[in-house]
């Protein structure tokens, strides 16, 4: 399967108007800080962009990032300028083609930015010890329609969370399906490179994340894929794709279900860009000088983490 992946992003596309589906290529609006980082993107890195949402949290100023499957480098250099000259940005894939892209706009984009803070590494996303890359080295790591196409999707997500620092996060986005993809399905190459194929059945992903040690997922967006009646839509059958972002914390102490310790928090409005309202995730919105109760695993989250200081807690 990876000699298909790695044939499809190197030699089959070459840029995002040849792919099949808008599985990989998202249509939401961006918020204002990505889009104004977006626009000082090089052109060409930005047309091999084959992502399916976002993946781009905010409070990122001296942050060190990690994004799998960096692809053309598109969130990489977003990122670099969203960490500041203080923070660093690696990006990790396998397919040569796309990191030729990324690296040959390396100095053009450090003479843009006036600092240069992004590193590109050959090697899978599933095996990130043999790059070297350390325990407890990274903040944040970042993924934009991947992890679909691993096949030791367990592997990268332990990966993930050996890398990352305690009160640090996963924000990444991929696909999922509403049940568990056939195995013709899943063995078709396009379907496959299209980010259908390899997809987790939603229920799949949960149970594989917290065997991983990520005890609570956090789903931020969701949007269903639309499948242009064709070949493609006729073979996925009654199969519903959609893009999703989590956050997945690494914090000791969360649990698999979330329990009432008669907690509150009062956000301060602090965090750049959003002096009215938080979205923790889908589900949890903070209006700033409000006091709101929550649950243990939502406490920790917002205390233990980078968000703590733009809270108070009670
Ligand atoms: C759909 S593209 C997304 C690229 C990039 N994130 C973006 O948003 O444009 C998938 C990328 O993941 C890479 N990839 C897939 N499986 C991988 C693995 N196991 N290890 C490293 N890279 C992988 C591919 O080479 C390809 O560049």
């Amino acid at each position: 399967m990876e000699a298909g992946v790695r044939d499809y992003y190197g030699k089959t596309l070459k840029s995002g108007a040849d792919l099949k589906t808008d599985a990989c290529c998202s249509p939401s609006a961006l918020p204002r800080p990505v889009r104004e980082a977006l626009s000082n993107v090089h052109d060409e890195v930005v047309s091999r962009y084959y992502g399916c949402g976002l993946t781009i949290p905010n409070e990122l100023s001296g942050l060190s990032v990690l994004d799998l499957g960096s692809g053309s480098g598109r969130d990489c250099y977003i990122l670099s300028q969203l960490v500041g000259a203080a923070g660093r940005v690696t990006g990790v894939d396998m397919t040569d083609e796309q990191l030729e892209v990324a690296e040959r706009h390396r100095d053009h984009h450090a003479r843009a930015f006036g600092y240069g803070n992004v590193d590109f590494l050959k090697g899978d996303i599933s095996k990130l010890e043999a790059l070297g890359l350390k325990d407890s080295s990274y903040d944040l790591i970042v993924s934009n329609c991947v992890i679909n196409l691993a096949r030791d999707k367990e592997a990268v997500l332990r990966q993930a969370r050996r890398v990352l620092k305690e009160g640090g996060e996963m924000y990444f986005s991929d696909v999922y399906a509403d049940r568990r993809v056939p195995e013709e399905l899943k063995n078709d190459p396009v379907l496959y490179g299209e980010c259908l194929g390899g997809a987790l059945y939603w229920n799949d992903f949960l149970t594989l994340a917290k065997r991983a040690g990520f005890a609570d997922p956090r789903l931020v967006e969701s949007r269903p894929l639309a499948l242009d009646a064709g070949p493609i839509r006729e073979r996925a059958g009654h199969v519903v794709f959609y893009s999703a972002t989590y956050r997945l914390f690494k914090l000791e102490g969360l649990e698999t279900a979330c329990e009432d310790y008669g907690q509150a928090v009062r956000y301060k409005g602090t965090i750049a860009d959003d002096p009215r309202e938080f979205d923790l995730d889908g589900h949890h919105r903070f209006e700033a000088g409000r006091i709101k109760t929550v649950c243990g695993n939502t406490a920790l989250m917002l205390e233990k983490s980078r968000l703590g200081r733009h809270f108070d807690f009670f």
